[in-house]
């Protein structure tokens, strides 16, 4: 259990951070919430002190004899602030302690991750802009805002992230400081990241195709990671279980075939392309156009051919010096035979580095914890086993220093 500070700022979308609040209390936190005077006309101090399950003040000057604008801050894992709007980024950047939510960012000694939401042009507004530079210099983590659709009719970037993709973000930050650290070094920025995740379908008829039970969580996790260090990313997704990130650009993909023609298209500008999907190896040879019909048969015999390997033709034709990441499931008997399998793919492939999965237990199709090898042509790089979204940072930490080697070149 953490201790997790949420400030709410006075925008549209601290509706949202009502279900933040739920989902942190339903996987064991102790939330406080600090809202400002302004977050409470949008959504009221019983809403909050009901789902926190504590009360709420927004004023140094209630509740003094506790202290509370020193001992909040002192006492917090993480804070969050969402949505942190931008008056509060403006006040927090230039260290006003004007109400008890700008009091705690000056006494909080932990990580504070800030989610911006407000409409595109004040987000774009140069003061805005510069606020938030000012406040990742300090170290604070600002998430970029999500694009879509705002208050109004109009839509753009300025869009809470959904509550699940901040509560994602939070537990890759929660106590791990190479985390922190990585998130604080924006070590990908400027750079642009195309991420594949999920699995493929390849349609036998109209209503049937053949999956996999790929749920996307890792390839998803990595392209929030990447965006969180301040990468450009696109995410090539197929059929995934879990929402979406924010602060990624999307393409949806069906087939393997698909998938090739996006993560080529993609490619073109990328300067790393990690292959997390889990496309089909084999697709049926001919798709039928009209509902396959079981009339009498007593069996279906299917004739498939196999699928291009994207990951190999991606390696092999690079149009750009590229860092490129491949990820491997296999049935090991042990450690050794995972890493021999592991060197034999990753000479296959071609591809720089390759992450390594042992499936024999079958555990990591849907599961929210992964065990990883991270190799190159070397060795081992790294060893993890943790939250894939703590996976997916150590997976770029990879990546971060094999660009280092491809900058150098
Ligand atoms: N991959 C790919 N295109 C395919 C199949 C796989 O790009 N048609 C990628 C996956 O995204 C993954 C890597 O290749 O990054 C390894 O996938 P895996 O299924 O382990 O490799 P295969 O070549 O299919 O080897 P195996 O015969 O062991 O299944």
């Amino acid at each position: 259990m953490s201790r997790i500070l949420l400030g709410v700022a006075g925008g549209i979308a601290a509706y949202k951070a009502c279900l933040l609040l739920r989902r942190f209390t339903e996987a064991g936190h102790d939330v406080t919430v600090v809202p400002t005077e302004n977050a409470l006309r949008f959504v009221g101090r019983v809403t909050w002190e009901a789902l926190s399950g504590k009360p709420v003040s927004t004023s140094v000057f209630e509740q003094v004899d506790a202290v509370p604008h020193v001992a909040l801050g002192q006492a917090a894992d993480l804070v969050v602030v969402a949505p942190a709007t931008a008056d509060l980024l403006s006040r927090a950047a230039t260290g006003r302690a004007d109400d008890l939510l700008t009091n705690v960012l000056l006494t909080a000694a932990c990580p504070v991750l800030m989610v911006p939401a407000m409409h595109t042009e004040m987000w774009q507004h140069p003061a805005t802009q510069a606020n938030v530079a000012t406040l990742r210099a300090r170290g604070v983590l600002v998430m970029e805002p999500a694009d879509g659709r705002l208050t109004g009719a109009d839509s753009g970037p300025g869009r809470l992230p959904e509550p699940d993709d901040i509560e994602q973000v939070a537990l890759a930050v929660l106590g791990d400081p190479a985390t922190v650290a990585a998130v604080r070094r924006r070590d990908l920025a400027g750079r642009r990241v195309v991420v594949s995740a999920g699995g493929t379908h390849e349609q036998l008829d109209p209503v049937r195709y053949l999956g996999n039970a790929s749920s996307g969580q890792q390839g998803i996790a990595l392209a929030r990671a990447a965006a969180l260090r301040g990468a450009r990313v696109t995410l090539v997704a197929g059929h995934v279980t879990v929402p979406l990130p924010s602060g990624a650009d999307i393409v949806r993909v069906g087939s393997t075939a698909d998938l090739a023609v996006a993560m080529r298209a993609a490619a073109a500008e990328a300067d790393v392309i990690v292959m997390a999907a889990a496309p089909a190896d084999f697709t049926p040879a001919q798709a039928s156009g009209t509902k396959i019909k079981k009339d009498g048969a007593d069996g279906l015999e299917l004739h498939l051919v196999q699928t291009v390997d994207v990951l190999k033709t991606l390696s092999q034709d690079r149009p750009r010096p590229q860092v490129i990441v491949g990820f491997a499931a296999e049935t090991a008997r042990d450690a050794a035979h995972l890493l021999e399998l592991g060197r034999a793919k990753l000479d296959r492939k071609g591809c720089d580095l390759l992450v390594l999965n042992n499936v024999s237990g079958g555990a990591v199709f849907g599961a929210a914890d992964n065990t990883v090898t991270i190799i190159d042509a070397h060795g081992i790089v790294a060893e993890a086993s943790d939250d894939k979204n703590v996976i997916a940072h150590r997976i770029l930490d990879a990546v971060a220093a094999a660009s280092e080697g491809v900058k150098r070149q």
